[in-house]
């Protein structure tokens, strides 16, 4: 199953994307993780990238593109994938069209999130990940069973993202709504989108995808 999780930043796109990776063994595709990666790995793609992903802009369309070209190579991504942020734009998205087309993939669903603007910026501004295994937590509606103790594998070490303050969030959200959003159409246009109720609890969340996936 080849999946598209199509939201705004906060909707709970890495947040279901790992609990699918989990229940199913589709891969994960996120372009951010790929950059911040990049990023901490100070290679010429993240130094290039960071100023550009701290103010909440989209880095350049060959960059992202070229590494999810690379990734749906490697055979990982052969039992299925889900791509999470990745297309944010129409350009994205017909690369994304000829590269599945190139490889005889097909792309089963595309699922739209739908949360609310405010909602969203109290989900990033509260979220953070253990250092260790990267799970992620938030402050009010995901804490660990044991307070400063990450469940999945024990780390005391916790990290929140450079573009996760309320500024850059606006300025994200800002981005979404005039580059991204376009793709509901976009996807809307072949019968491949699903839309979804992501202001519900992750739980519920999790059920309505597992409903649409039935459904295919
Ligand atoms: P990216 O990493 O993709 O960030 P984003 O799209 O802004 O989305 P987030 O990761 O912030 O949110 P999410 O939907 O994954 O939410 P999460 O599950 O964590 O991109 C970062 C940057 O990289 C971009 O700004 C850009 O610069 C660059 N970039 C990346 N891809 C690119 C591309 N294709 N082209 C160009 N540039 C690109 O959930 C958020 C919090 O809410 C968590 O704390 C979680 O516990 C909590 N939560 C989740 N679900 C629920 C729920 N149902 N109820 C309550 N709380 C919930
Ligand atoms: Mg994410
Ligand atoms: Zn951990």
């Amino acid at each position: 199953m080849n999946l598209i999780l199509l939201g705004p930043p906060g909707a709970g796109k890495g947040t279901q994307a790992k609990l699918f990776e989990e229940r199913h063994g589709l891969k994960q595709l996120s372009t951010g993780e790929m950059l911040r990666a990049a990023v901490a790995a100070g290679t010429e793609t993240g130094r290039k990238a960071k100023a550009i992903m701290d103010r909440g802009e989209l880095v350049p369309d060959e960059v992202v593109v070229g590494i999810i070209a690379d990734r749906l190579g490697q055979p990982d991504v052969k039992k299925g994938f889900i791509l999470d942020g990745f297309p944010r734009n129409t350009a994205q998205a017909e690369a994304l069209d000829k590269m599945l087309a190139g490889k005889g993939l097909k792309l089963h669903a595309v699922i739209e999130m739908k949360v609310d603007d405010e909602a969203l910026v109290e989900r990033i501004t509260g979220r953070y990940t253990c250092a260790a295994c990267g799970k992620g937590y938030h402050d009010r509606f995901e804490m660990p069973k044991v307070s400063g103790v990450c469940d999945a594998c024990g780390g005391t070490q916790f990290t929140r993202r450079a573009d996760d303050n309320e500024k850059t969030v606006r300025d994200r959200l800002t981005v979404y709504n005039n580059q991204t959003a376009p793709l509901v159409a976009y996807y809307g246009g072949r019968g491949t989108l699903k839309t979804i109720d992501g202001m519900a609890e992750i739980g519920e969340v999790t059920r309505q995808i597992e409903a649409v996936l039935k459904g295919l």
